[in-house]
């Protein structure tokens, strides 16, 4: 099949659906590419590279006849009457919006993948567009704030008198949220974060930053990997927080959103008022409404008070060459999903459920919403029910049973420990023992420190070949020693060498390629 991809059309985008790289992986899995001519000038991909990859560079409307087309933004009408009847697009859509974007591509018989509808599970994170768009912007909208502010970010002692660190306060511990978290700490700014969901204060907490919580007993759960909309309560509580957070922040970055409804108004114009004089607040939620009373989308308004409000809404777009890389890879890893034999020839298959979301038109029928599907952590208070039938009743055993077969296994270890040497009772107490501490010492370990646990099961099973060795290699060893030895020599090493080799694969998969 071939692949084409064609120049953005809308004049402010600077990415492009493809990278050299990236054509190199699609021709991999058998797909022939078409790439337009200077489709990746402005994300500083030139033909010639596509060319190298094994890309075919064609004028524009043959990018568009291809059997697949991939691009970011939505397309534009003359973009729909370009493309092959029952062909397929893969581009962002934002489905919830797009009526009658849907109807056109439907009318026209193609089926379409939304980038933008990847469903928030982990099998489908290499496919997400959203978050890897949101990340850049996350990082995008600190170096915007960099530049507006007129002071450092990290504290500093000079000569000439000691420098402050900037205040950074993000609201929404989301994706963008987090990278701009992290991106603000590594530049040295003291931050602070806030989110509606309690849980993400953990991961707040490892990027960095302080996570104040807003004091109210209502907790968010989260069904679909996204929050829900805030309570008359919460937003009393909140504001007062906003309050105090604006009185003493240098830099607010919100990002806080709620899928399908306009952002949440979070920072009302007196809080901007209360802020100092060469402040910056970066509304990255400015195209949904905005966080912050006062942005516009795609403008820097500068209030009375000199506090600066960036509504920027292509925060990615300032980053091509990344975004770009990172869009083609969901790209590519999409491809592989639907490439199963590798041969070039892509195959939906409606029954899995990334594929499903990801279907707004299939040949030619809308197929937008799918089927909701449940991404939940939430806790076992939020599971539903079990109704369990008459079989699912736990089987009790009788007492008088137990009782019975206890009093054999007594009898038969008394007779066992009549038959055999005076020394295997002190032994045999001793693996008891063994037994009953190590079920439940270490049935109870964490499994965060299993690794270290190894070492020491490590030395253990180092005893027991010493052990068995040392029988082994007795005068005259009895058959049962000498098996019994073998045994344990064996199982010790696969839990030694098995134990190395776990942990090599789980080393192997931190390391950088
Ligand atoms: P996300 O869904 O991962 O994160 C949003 C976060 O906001 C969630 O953690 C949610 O719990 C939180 N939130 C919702 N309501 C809240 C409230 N009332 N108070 C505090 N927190 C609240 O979304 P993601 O991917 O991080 O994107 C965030 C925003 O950034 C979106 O509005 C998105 O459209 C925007 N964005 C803007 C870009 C730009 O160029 N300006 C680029 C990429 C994303």
């Amino acid at each position: 099949m071939r692949i084409g991809i064609p120049m953005e059309s809308a004049p402010a985008e600077t990415r492009v659906a493809a990278t050299p790289k990236t054509v190199a992986q699609l021709v991999k899995l058998g797909y022939e590419v078409m790439v337009e001519e200077g489709a990746g000038a402005k994300a500083a991909y030139p033909d010639s590279e596509y060319l190298a990859a094994g890309a075919d560079i064609v004028g524009r409307a043959v990018a568009w006849s291809a059997d697949v087309v991939c691009k970011i933004n939505p397309p534009i009408e003359a973009e729909i009457d370009a493309m092959g009847e029952g062909a397929t697009l893969i581009s962002l859509i934002d489905a919830p919006r797009a009526a009658s974007l849907l109807q056109a591509l439907a009318d026209k018989g193609l089926t379409v993948l939304a980038m933008d509808s990847v469903p928030r599970i982990s099998r489908a994170q290499s496919m997400d567009v959203i978050s890897s768009m949101a990340n850049i912007g996350g990082y995008r909208a600190v170096v915007e704030a960099a530049h507006e502010f007129g002071s450092f970010f990290t504290g500093q002692v000079t000569a000439a008198g000691k420098v402050p660190p900037a205040r950074v306060f993000v609201s929404g511990a989301g994706v963008a949220g987090l990278a701009a978290i992290g991106t603000a700490h590594s530049l040295g700014a003291v931050v602070h974060a806030t989110d509606i969901r309690p849980e993400v204060a953990e991961q707040v907490e490892s990027m960095g930053a302080d996570f104040v919580a807003v004091n109210v007993a209502e907790q968010q759960q989260s069904s679909d990997g996204y929050a829900k909309e805030a309570s008359a309560d919460y937003a009393a509580a909140a504001e007062k927080m906003y309050a105090d957070q604006a009185k003493v922040s240098d830099i607010i970055i919100t990002t806080a959103l709620i899928p399908g409804k306009p952002a949440p108004r979070l920072i009302t114009e007196q809080m901007v008022a209360s802020m100092k004089p060469g402040s910056v607040i970066v509304d990255m939620a400015a195209a949904a409404g905005g966080n912050v009373a006062g942005s516009v989308p795609d403008q820097v308004v500068t209030t009375s008070n000199g506090v600066k409000i960036l509504g920027y809404t292509d925060l990615p777009a300032r980053l091509p060459t990344q975004a770009s890389q990172l869009y083609g890879t969901n790209v590519v890893n999409l491809m592989k999903l639907v490439t199963p034999a590798k041969d070039g020839d892509m195959v939906l298959d409606m029954n899995d459920v990334v594929q499903r979301s990801m279907t707004v038109v299939s040949e030619g029928t809308i197929t937008w919403p799918p089927p909701p599907v449940q991404v939940s952590k939430a806790g076992p208070t939020n599971q539903p029910a079990v109704v369990a039938g008459p079989d699912a009743e736990p089987k009790k055993r009788n007492p008088m049973v137990n009782a019975i077969a206890l009093g054999i296994c007594a009898v038969l270890l008394m007779a066992l420990f009549w038959v055999s040497p005076t020394g295997l009772l002190s032994h045999f107490m001793v693996f008891a023992l063994a037994v009953v501490i190590g079920y439940y010492v270490i049935g109870n370990v964490n499994h965060a420190l299993h690794t270290p646990l190894m070492s020491v099961t490590n030395a253990i099973s180092g005893i027991i070949i010493v052990g068995a060795l040392a029988g082994l290699s007795s005068a005259s060893p009895s058959v049962i020693i000498a098996i019994l030895s073998i045994v344990g020599i064996l199982l010790a090493s696969i839990n030694i060498f098995g134990g190395f080799t776990v942990t090599q694969r789980m080393l192997a998969m931190f390391r950088k390629a």
